[in-house]
């Protein structure tokens, strides 16, 4: 007897449904009696019970994830019954507060609850350093600053921050960890990955991943994880990004895929596939890595998301794009488009369609895919839970959320230089001069996927602490802190603490072939030391610079990555309240011609080497 049998239950629901939609927010938590959802049955029959019901046009629209700008008509979401929607990086509500969010993300599933069989969706988004594009969220350092942390119980706590974050908006999904390894740092996505070794990867990946999903996808604070991107990102020639990873099996295996096994091991309920190539060949149609090796050797019972308009990318018309990549092994495609615009989700329906017809694309592809995506939404508690938990908004950006953050911070910062033992600072010193365009400016501190897709200068998010404000709290009421952003006027302080680093950067726009420091940055710097006061310099970077230049000009140097909105976890350790313990996650080149430099390699005479970091 079929778990799903009760078809007049399935009718009141959609019924119930179309009511929620009127007013979303009154409802909390309906209960939503689909009969498959009995007692008894294991996900896995209640998932091919369902499955058992659908047509093909519904089967092919779970397979489909639309970017919430793509679409014009929300009707289309029942229409077409798409499995999910996304916010990608620039992708946002008209009100980015938590609340708004998620408004938007009930409003949304209100839609996707009137189609026949009234299958929630998946909203996805990428809160790769907390739920980086709510205003109001804590924003966390990004990957880099975490994997100099060697302290994975703490990535993990981070992780639920983010994961209660998330479902604090009502979203199911975010796009992370990225257990890229990356080998080169002109490559702009170096700061996602935890660091340059599979070790680091791994351990911090999976670490991540049982913050995000909890002891149970079910519970109420777990979202599901998505480790990315699937496979040898970090590896592309001169780290292009989206370029191509030349290297033998043996290679790619090593280097790039111990994250997968772990993050499949830590349970990750979804993978997403990378735009880079292996040896000439898009990931997004590599059927033996894809289907072979992570689906079958590996075992990965969850499912496949594509990049975002990736399989565009593959060679031919986007017809066999769909083509390729579904027999590939991906289970759905991230679709950026809408009517009107080439490639969009009418078409890829419609391939497909026409694909399984002509048995190009075998009904049993589409059924594990389709089977794969109802598993995880039932295995999530979806059906029962379709809208977010207003409970929960109110923590999101919470004191003891950021009191985590913080944490992050201070163990991730690594000491490089203290010479005559500058610091810690003294909460007594007559008058502290601080310098540099990063000092008092959040978006430098956040980096990029804060808010917007690449990030911004400036005051990017409305809640957060820089390192002036934090320094200006630390000090005694004696103690005068002084502020320029060129480093004049250092004449005559105890220290000048000077923060320099790159500006905001994401994918596609952050590969650089110069990672010399800014003029200004080593202008700030010089100004302070021809005043003759010792120098602090703190660098927000989300790789290692080429800081040969300014070296012999600093007194101490600290990297702090890209630390978020908690810059009271940099004043931690500068005034030693926290003894620095950050260890690097990567090599420190001395030069540009060094990169790529790597622990491991037969010469290796960088500036720092990885793992190092002093003490007080
Ligand atoms: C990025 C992914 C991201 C996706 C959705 C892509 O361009 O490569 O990391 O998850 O966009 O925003
Ligand atoms: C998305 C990225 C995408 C980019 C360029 C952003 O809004 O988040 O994933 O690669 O747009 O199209």
């Amino acid at each position: 007897m079929s778990i799903f049998n009760n078809w007049r239950s399935v009718v009141t629901v959609a019924a119930f449904a179309v009511g929620l939609a009127a007013s979303p927010r009154a409802v909390a938590a309906p209960r939503v009696p689909y009969a498959f959802m009995q007692p008894g049955s294991s996900v896995d029959r209640q998932a091919s019970a369902l499955l058992a019901r659908l047509t093909l046009d519904e089967k092919i629209g779970q397979m489909v994830q639309v970017d919430m700008n793509a679409i014009k008509d929300k009707n289309d979401i029942a229409k077409y019954g798409f499995g999910s929607l996304l916010s990608g990086g620039n992708s946002d509500p008209a009100d980015i507060s938590p609340a708004g969010w998620a408004r938007m993300y009930d409003d949304f599933q209100s839609y996707a609850l009137k189609s026949r069989l009234a299958i929630p969706i998946l909203y996805g988004v990428d809160a790769v350093h907390g739920h980086n594009n709510v205003d109001g969220a804590v924003i966390f350092p990004h990957n880099i600053a975490l994997g100099a942390t060697r302290n994975p119980a703490l990535v993990e706590r981070a992780a639920r921050v983010t994961a209660a974050e998330v479902a604090g908006t009502g979203i199911d999904w975010t796009f992370a960890p990225c257990v890229t390894v990356p080998r080169n740092e002109r490559w702009g996505r170096t700061y996602e990955g935890f660091g340059e070794t599979p070790e680091l990867a791994s351990l911090m990946g999976a670490a991540y991943v049982r913050g995000l999903q909890g002891g149970k996808l079910s519970g109420r604070e777990s979202v599901l994880a998505c480790t990315k991107h699937f496979l040898g990102d970090g590896g592309t020639t001169d780290g292009i990004d989206q370029g191509d990873t030349r290297c033998d099996e043996a290679t790619l295996r090593r280097i790039h895929l111990p994250g997968y096994v772990e993050a499949i091991r830590a349970g990750s309920a979804t993978i997403m596939v990378s735009y880079n190539s292996w040896n000439g060949q898009k990931l997004h149609g590599h059927r033996q890595l894809l289907t072979d090796l992570l689906k079958g050797e590996l075992g990965f019972r969850g499912f496949l998301v594509s990049d975002w308009a990736a399989i565009d990318q593959l060679p031919g018309d986007y017809r066999s794009d769909v083509e390729a990549s579904i027999n590939a092994g991906l289970d759905m495609i991230m679709i950026p488009n809408g009517p009107g615009q080439e490639n969009n989700y009418v078409d890829f329906i419609n391939h497909l369609k026409e694909l399984v017809a002509a048995g190009k694309v075998p009904l049993a592809r589409v059924d594990d895919a389709v089977l794969r995506i109802l598993r995880v939404k039932l295995e999530m508690g979806l059906f029962k839970h379709p809208f977010g938990d207003k409970n929960l908004i109110a923590q999101v950006g919470s004191a003891a959320h950021r009191a985590v953050a913080r944490e992050c911070v201070r163990e991730s910062l690594v000491l490089l230089k203290n010479q005559g033992r500058v610091l810690p600072l003294s909460r007594q010193a007559t008058r502290i001069h601080v310098a540099g365009k990063c000092a008092d400016d959040l978006g430098y501190q956040c980096g990029g996927w804060t808010i917007e897709w690449q990030g911004r200068t400036g005051q990017v998010v409305s809640n957060g602490t820089t390192v002036l404000q934090a320094l200006r709290r630390e000090v005694k009421p004696g103690t005068t802190v002084t502020f320029s952003t060129n480093g004049l006027g250092a004449a005559g302080a105890s220290v000048a603490v000077v923060v320099i680093g790159e500006p905001p950067y994401a994918e596609m726009k952050g590969d650089r072939t110069d990672l010399t420091l800014a003029p200004e940055d080593v202008q700030a710097i010089r100004n302070c030391k021809q005043a003759g006061v010792p120098v602090v310099a703190v660098l927000f970077s989300g790789r290692p610079l080429i800081i040969t230049d300014v070296l012999d000009q600093c007194d101490a140097l600290v990297a702090a990555w890209l630390p978020g909105t908690e810059g009271a976890g940099v004043t931690d350790v500068l005034f030693g309240r926290h003894h620095p313990t950050g260890k690097l996650p990567c090599t420190w080149p001395r030069t540009m011609g060094q990169i790529p430099i790597n622990v491991g390699d037969e010469s290796y005479a960088p500036l720092f080497p990885f793992g190092f970091g002093l003490k007080y």
